[in-house]
Order: C-alpha cells, then structure tokens, then sequence
C-alpha cells in the first residue's frame, strides 16, 4: 500500500551542475502545489547526517533559476558511506519527521541512495544532475548542455590562438570515465581530433590523421581530449604526439572546473524544471527507488541499479561523422 507523504526533503550531491538550482525551485514548487511540506538538506548526504535541513517555501527557490552551482551545496559524502553515518542520517531524517526525498546528482547519489532506501524504509526518487551525461536511462542529464557550450567556447577561443600562433592545441574536458562533453564539444568546436574512452581510436590513429592535415598545409589545430581517455589526459596525448610528429608548435590546456559553473541554458533550465517536477509525481504516485529521465522526449523511469550499472553508449555514428569532418 503506498504511504501518503507529507514531508518531503530535497538535496543536491555529488559534483554540482547548472541547472541543479532550477530542479531544486521545481521540486519544492510542485510539492507545496500538492499541499507537502518541503525541507532541503544542505551539503547533500553530509547535511543529512548533521541535521543541516531546512523548511523551504515558495519564496526560496525564486530568483535562482538562472544561477549556476546549487543553491543548498553539495558534497561527496564519505560518511554516508559507512553504516553509522547513514544510521544517522535517518535520524536526522525522523527529527524533521521527513517521508520521502528527492535527490539530484550523478552517479555517487545514486549508489547512496540505493544503499539508503534498501536499510531504511524511505522512497527515495532521483533526478539525475551531472556534467558528465553518463547516466544510463535518460538523453541528457542536468548540465549537460551548458557544460558543452562552455567547453565548446573555450575551445573557439583557444582557436583564435592557435590560428594566430600556428599552434597546435591539445584540451581537455572532463567527463570522468565518459567522452560525452568531448566528443560534442569537439563537433560543436569543429575540432581536429577528439579522444574519448570508449572507442579504440588511439595515438597511432590520431598521428596518421595529424599527418594527413600536415600534407594540405594546416598547420594549427585543435584535439579533443576527454579527461578519462585510455591514453591519458590532455598532457600525456600531446607528450606523445610531439615526440612522432615534430613539426607542430604544441599547447596543452585544460579546461578544468570552468565547465561546472555558470548560468544554465535554456536546454538545462527546462530539462531540471520537467525532471524535478516530475520526480515529485513519481513519489506521490508510489514509486521509489528510480531516477527520472527524459527518453525521446518522452518521460522514463529506470532503477537506481540501472542508472548506475548500465553504460550509456556514445552514438558511434556521431564519432564517425566527427572523424570525417575533422579532415
Ligand atoms: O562528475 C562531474 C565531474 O566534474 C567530472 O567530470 C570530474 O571528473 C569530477 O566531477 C571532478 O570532481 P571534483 O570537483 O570533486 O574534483
């Protein structure tokens, strides 16, 4: 039988994106719109566990959905990783008499919450907020999009250089383990090159193709590196390419945590507002232990287990035609 919940918490974990702020401003508006009682809980899995929670009205969330970073912070939580620590965040939990929560975050916020909601009797729904785009069962993730217009124009920038300079430039983008932000960083940059980790393309690959570009005069350019690349980082990419090809004058930059900040596109602010209003459905409906994701434009709900386990492949397609016009 579902149980009827009145106090609902909401928290951001785990690296913060842009758009976070405007799926906090959307739970905590469609839940007082269904007469509940919100709270936010500050620092993430941290704040739960120090009883850092309080009561959010409408007023709040206003003014903040254009902000970057997120409004309650965030953490990785160390502590809610042991028993003792999330024992103690669920009495925090029941001081606050709280029956149910949101959580927005990647990857780490889910395995949290998973654990969580399978030693105490809490429903826990996931709205799933990184960068990074790596999250099984949802097209984008919160942030996403804003973090690849930022490193696509960070790249048109370092172009201006290299043309200038005749240089070549090796970035590199974050992404943990994913080449999401690398590979349409690089399509949207028109990049030489982009090295992602879930493909074979590799230094022997990436030095014919320079040599190819060297043979019709270009030279300046700009690779792609994802930071999780199997051949390393920015850094490595281009020690190793100088030392096959000598001919280039070449930098390396890397983009860093400029990716995480900033206000959030459109594309971020209505994707978070839709999946934080939605999340507060999916609670009142009964469900638990989800993320909600958008799939074809169409609303999706897949099991913390999966969101976390599956890999979301990268179109290969897209790596192909990426290739090609980097010619
Ligand atoms: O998950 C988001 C992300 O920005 C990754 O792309 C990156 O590898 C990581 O977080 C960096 O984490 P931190 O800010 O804790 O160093």
């Amino acid at each position: 039988m579902t149980r009827a919940i009145k106090r609902l918490a909401v928290l951001t974990s785990g690296g913060d994106a842009p758009g976070m702020n405007a799926a906090i401003r959307a739970v905590v508006r469609t839940a007082i719109y269904n007469d509940l009682h919100v709270f936010g809980v500050e620092r993430g899995y941290q704040g739960m566990i120090e009883g850092k929670i309080r009561r959010l009205e409408t007023g709040d969330v206003g003014n903040i959905i254009q902000r970057g970073g997120t409004m309650l912070k965030t953490a990785r939580s160390m502590e809610f990783m042991t028993p003792e620590g999330r024992a103690r965040a669920y009495e925090s939990l029941q001081a606050f008499d709280i029956d149910a929560i949101v959580a927005i975050g990647g990857n780490g916020t889910f395995t949290g919450a998973k654990v969580f909601s399978s030693e105490y009797d809490i429903p826990i729904v996931g709205v799933p907020g990184t960068i990074d785009n790596d999250l099984y069962g949802t097209d984008l993730t919160i942030g996403f999009d804003t973090a690849i217009n930022t490193a696509m124009e960070a790249a048109d920038k370092i172009r201006d250089t290299a043309y200038s300079h005749n240089r070549l430039f090796f970035v590199e983008v974050m992404g943990r383990h994913a080449g999401f932000i690398a590979l349409h960083s690089a399509i949207g940059s028109g990049a030489g090159g982009v090295m992602i980790p879930e493909n074979n393309y590799n230094i022997d690959d990436l030095v014919l193709h320079l040599k190819k570009s060297a043979k019709r005069q270009k030279p300046f350019g700009i690779i792609i590196v994802a930071e999780g690349n199997k051949e390393g980082g920015a850094a490595a990419v281009a020690k190793q390419v100088q030392e096959r090809i000598e001919n280039y004058d070449t930098k390396v930059t890397v983009i860093g945590h400029l990716q995480r900040g900033g206000s959030p596109t459109c594309i971020d602010r209505v994707l978070a507002s839709r999946l934080g209003y939605e999340a507060v459905n999916a609670l009142l409906a009964g469900k638990s232990n989800v993320m909600v994701g958008i799939l074809n434009n169409d609303l999706s709900f897949t099991s913390f287990d999966d969101a976390i386990n599956r890999t979301k492949p990268v179109n290969d397609s897209l790596m192909r035609m990426a290739q090609i016009l980097a010619l």
